[in-house]
């Protein structure tokens, strides 16, 4: 296996809850409900797998690796549209979570989180497309097999690491909402 066989299994994954978004998107357009439990979901997905497991993986061991290959001017340049659209993906997500802190609280943000749900929905397709068809085909040329099986085996220790950072991050919620800024991480 190649470093982009998980990524696109993970891939796969992000597409089927991306599709789950959707379909919610469309309940809550007619019914004018928010089940704030699913958005809680749906951010818990995005944040802990998709953003810090499948998009860590590709920025702390992919992308770095790649950065220090001489690679062409056009890799480069999607490359860094990639990183850019995972920065995009953090403050939608970022947005959508105060919109529902805020419509939980009694105000009325239901269309800013059909709004940054639909941009999840529209936003990772097309990230997911450009990764699977261009990039990752694209950039293991430059890499020897031999390197290709380090950063695989690389993913595999990241992954080991996340079970226990997510609920790290648990815990620490619990304490910064009971007393305010305090870590004990
Ligand atoms: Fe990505
Ligand atoms: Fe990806």
């Amino acid at each position: 296996m190649k470093p982009r066989g998980p990524l696109m299994i993970e891939h796969r994954l992000i597409e089927n809850m991306i599709e789950i978004i959707k379909q919610k998107v469309k309940e809550i357009k007619n019914t004018g409900k928010v089940d704030s439990l699913f958005v809680d979901t749906a951010v818990d997905f995005i944040k802990i797998y998709a953003d810090k497991t499948h998009h860590g993986k590709e920025e702390y061991i992919l992308f770095r690796d790649c950065s220090k290959k001489d690679m062409s001017d056009e890799d480069t340049k999607i490359m860094n549209e990639l990183i850019e659209e995972h920065k995009y993906g953090r403050k939608n997500v970022a947005e959508l979570v105060e919109a529902k802190e805020k419509f939980v609280k009694g105000d009325n943000t239901l269309n800013i989180i059909i709004e940054k749900l639909n941009a999840l929905v529209e936003f990772y397709p097309k990230h997911i497309e450009k990764e699977d068809k261009v990039f990752f085909p694209n950039s293991e040329r430059y890499f020897t097999e031999e390197e290709l099986q380090e950063m695989l085996k690389e993913f595999w220790e990241f992954d080991k690491t996340m079970i226990h950072k997510k609920y790290k991050l648990v815990v620490e919620q619990f304490y910064q909402s009971r007393r305010g800024a305090d870590s004990v991480i």
